[in-house]
């Protein structure tokens, strides 16, 4: 496995490899890895010849009052668990190569990235849709893997290549969780073992609404007040939001009809967790 720091470094390996007639997957992730993102890995072995997976704390995705100082970070314990799954190339750049002096150039998807995460966290998906965009630019993938853990992010990079005709078909991997029921997550690790307890109201949320579903319950109101009741039984959980939107596109609906996405965003302390289930009627 090799390890680049610099966009100049990776590139150059990069041409190589095409030159090969090799196709390359790419795995973006934040770092401090989970077996999360080691699925996302195990797809793109399956797919692509070789893989790279990119290791970047992204200043621009972050607001002004979270937790980008505290963001957990590790690369030689990353460095390790991505060699072990047969990650190719480690793309690991600083801040400062991946976001000049005088950077000024945004990508600002609309639409599907205005609603959930997009409203609580206002400047959130154009710093994800820059720096993707940047990732895409630098290694010029065939193919780039997405986790359905942060669906609304799925669905705006997707708007995004199509609408910008970029050459990368975009692959979304399901949820992993770990045996109770938590969605795995780098910030898992903020929480203390009471958080960590209280945060399983989530997928017991989910389930919950698969199951009034199952019994053919179709008015998104009662849907939601339900799910919105079984989390507010929970003392330590804070909600952020819980709606349900229409997919593809998370525009608003009444009745459940086709694929709707049920998503979640709810504070355990200073941690806030988002998890998300596609119901259909
Ligand atoms: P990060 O939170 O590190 O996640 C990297 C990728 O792993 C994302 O596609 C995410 O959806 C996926 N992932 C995280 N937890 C998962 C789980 N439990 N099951 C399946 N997939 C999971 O998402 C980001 O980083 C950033 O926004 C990024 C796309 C790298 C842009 O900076």
């Amino acid at each position: 496995m090799r390890l680049c720091k610099t966009i100049e470094e990776v590139r150059l390996l990069l041409k190589t490899i095409r030159s090969e007639g090799k196709s390359i997957g790419l795995v973006p992730t934040m770092g401090y890895l989970h077996q999360g993102h080691l699925s996302l890995v195990r797809q793109a072995k399956e797919r692509c010849d070789v893989v790279v997976l990119s290791i970047f704390v992204n200043p621009t995705q972050f607001g002004p009052n979270e937790d980008y100082e505290a963001y957990p970070r590790d690369l030689d314990r990353d460095a390790t668990l991505a060699a072990d799954a047969g990650v190719n190339i480690i793309f690991a750049p600083t801040a400062q190569e991946m976001y000049t002096r005088f950077f000024s150039s945004y990508v600002n998807v609309t639409g599907v990235s205005e609603s959930l995460c997009g409203k609580s966290r206002p400047g959130h998906f154009q710093g994800v849709a820059t720096v993707v965009t940047k990732l895409l630019n630098i290694i010029q993938p065939d193919a780039a893997f997405f986790g359905q853990k942060d669906f609304q992010q799925v669905l705006v990079i997707k708007r995004m290549v199509e609408d910008l005709n970029m050459n990368t078909e975009i692959v979304d991997v399901p949820i992993i969780r770990e045996p109770d029921g938590l969605a795995l997550s780098s910030r898992n690790v903020y929480l203390s073992p009471g958080e960590r307890k209280a945060g399983l109201v989530l997928f017991r949320s989910l389930n919950l609404a698969q199951e009034l579903v199952a019994n053919g319950e179709k008015d998104i109101n009662r849907l939601r007040t339900a799910v919105l009741n079984n989390i507010l039984e929970e003392p330590l959980a804070n909600v952020d939001y819980v709606e349900i939107l229409a997919l593809p596109n998370l525009t608003k609906i009444e009745h459940l009809s086709g694929k709707v996405l049920l998503a979640l965003a709810v504070r355990f302390g200073n941690t806030r967790l988002i998890d998300n289930a596609v119901l259909e009627a």
